[in-house]
């Protein structure tokens, strides 16, 4: 990767990038969302989603800038990238409105340059990237639609998006909306409740799924799962999308070259190729 490049000089309008959508940016700041990608993460990502799939088929050498936007604080669409495509002529920059999964994710990522921005208004100009990922970000927006608008702008025409969103059907959304006591309590001020009780209650379940589903063990730490606690039960905001309403997200804006559920279903990944012109 070229740290090097001249990515700051794309950065533009900084200021306005941190006004609204403060619940969530407070939300993240408070437990990034940060979930280690060690190998078999890496592995199950380049197995299973849509974007491994695109991964191992398409030809990066003309790419020469990658972002990852709302990249969270271990930002492990960067690692996947690092991984299995990035080179050095080739600049990742990732993006999102916490700035504590910032600080986190520039830690991981020393040599990728981060901004904070909120997705719907990047400050970059247009068509600039040549793939951009937003995982599980669209999905915490007030206005998805707005999200994605400016990703695909900041895309150059031709190339791609490959966005995961929740799944509307599986058994996470009923779950998520079971959940909403729990949201409540937190603002009625129990949250000693939440840390002490369920979240440890969510550990065990969580360590013996691990074991029986993943296969391999992964050393997964409590704070790596108080965080997947707070990310899928806690988010004030989160929006669900069935198959058709995920193609009509897209709408003619791009063409979507594959959509398929993945991490237990619980997600939908979609590879989007920008229209041309
Ligand atoms: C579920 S986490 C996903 C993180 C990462 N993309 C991943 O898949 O591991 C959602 C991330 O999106 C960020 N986010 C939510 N709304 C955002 C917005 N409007 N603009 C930028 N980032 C946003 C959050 O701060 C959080 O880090």
């Amino acid at each position: 990767m070229d740290d090097s490049s001249d990515d700051k000089q794309l950065f533009h309008k900084s200021e306005e990038a941190i006004q609204p959508e403060k619940t969530i940016a407070a939300h993240y700041d408070s437990h990034p969302f940060y979930v280690r990608a060690d190998e078999i993460v890496l592995e199950g990502i380049l197995k299973t989603t849509v974007l491994g799939d695109f991964v191992r088929q398409q030809d990066f050498s003309q790419f020469l800038r990658f972002i990852d936007v709302g990249c969270g604080g271990f930002a492990k669409n960067i690692s996947f990238l690092r991984r299995f495509v990035l080179n050095d002529q080739q600049s990742m920059v990732g993006t999102d409105i916490s700035l504590q999964s910032l600080a986190l994710a520039q830690q991981q990522h020393p040599r990728a340059n981060f901004f904070q921005a909120n997705t719907e208004r990047l400050p970059f100009k247009d068509n600039t990237f040549d793939f951009a990922t937003a995982t599980g970000t669209l999905v915490c927006m007030d206005q998805p639609d707005r999200g994605l608008q400016e990703i695909l702008r900041i895309v150059k025409p031709g190339r791609y998006v490959y966005l995961s969103l929740y799944n509307k059907e599986n058994i996470y959304y009923p779950v998520y909306r079971a959940a909403k006591f729990l949201r409540v309590l937190k603002k009625r001020g129990f949250e000693p409740l939440i840390q002490y009780f369920f979240v440890p209650c969510y550990a065990m379940v969580y360590w013996l799924a691990n074991i029986v589903f993943a296969k391999k063990l992964r050393r997964i730490s409590y704070r790596e799962i108080q965080m997947d606690f707070y990310d899928k039960f806690m988010i004030p905001v989160a929006k669900f999308w069935n198959r058709e309403e995920a193609y009509s997200l897209v709408g003619d804006r791009g063409q979507i070259l594959a959509c398929k559920p993945h991490y237990w279903g619980m997600m939908l990944g979609m590879l989007i190729q920008k229209k041309k012109s």
